[in-house]
């Protein structure tokens, strides 16, 4: 059984996604690191991030294995890194490529077809798996998103003006929603959840007897 999430930038899908999964026992797909990291490979191979079949080789030939939390990718843990802002940012960039997201969609697919999955993503509902027994779509006010990405980046760096952040969601909100490859659009037959001021247990709970009443 496949169950997506997807959803803007900040949403709080990450982490409801994975407690979702822990709570079916359904192994979890976080689609964004897999962009992440073909980002920042693209970057550190000096790739023009703007060149769709440069980038499109680099996912290609990219090893990319989710265990549980972590993410290896050409055997090494890039859990941490793909985690930072710069990463975020060169995923928005080569995720519009078409070649790219060819690559990455047949990899998500091989790991829904070997059990039940929890996907998380922006395209998971809509384009990699059309036929999800249950399809969920995310949002929360942008003000809501940027304070949440904030927090979690003051954990690790203090100076970030929460304005900045705000600035940044708004930028790749447009650029996810406005491309023509896979644009950031809920599936018709997805059903709508706003998590803004919501708890995460209550959030939790939501999506679980959402996938119960499904057949979880
Ligand atoms: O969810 P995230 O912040 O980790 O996603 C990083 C970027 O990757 C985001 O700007 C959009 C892109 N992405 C995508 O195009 N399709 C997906 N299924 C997941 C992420």
């Amino acid at each position: 059984m496949i169950i997506t999430l997807d959803g803007p930038a900040g949403s709080g899908k990450s982490t409801a996604a994975r407690r979702l999964a822990d709570e079916l026992g359904f192994r979890f797909l976080n689609t964004g690191a897999m962009y992440r990291a073909v980002g920042l490979l693209c970057e550190q191979s000096g790739t023009d991030l703007t060149d769709a079949d440069a980038c499109g080789r680099t996912a290609a030939s990219a090893q990319l294995v989710q265990t549980g939390d972590r993410l290896s990718v050409n055997g090494e843990d890039w859990t941490a890194l793909v985690r930072s802002p710069a990463a975020a940012t060169a995923a928005s960039a080569v995720a519009v490529h078409p070649p790219v997201r060819t690559a990455l969609v047949a990899l998500q697919r091989t790991v829904g077809a070997a059990g039940d999955t929890v996907t998380e993503g922006r395209d998971q509902g809509t384009i990699v798996f059309p036929d999800a027994a249950l399809k969920v779509f995310l949002t929360a006010d942008a003000e809501a998103r940027a304070e949440r990405r904030w927090r979690e980046l003051r954990e690790t760096d203090a100076n970030v003006p929460l304005a900045d952040v705000l600035a940044e969601v708004r930028d790749r909100d447009a650029r996810d929603e406005r491309r023509s490859a896979a644009p950031l659009i809920p599936a018709a037959d997805a059903v709508r959840y706003d998590t803004t001021g919501k708890p995460l247990e209550t959030v939790v709970a939501d999506l679980v007897a959402l996938a119960r009443e499904r057949g979880a």
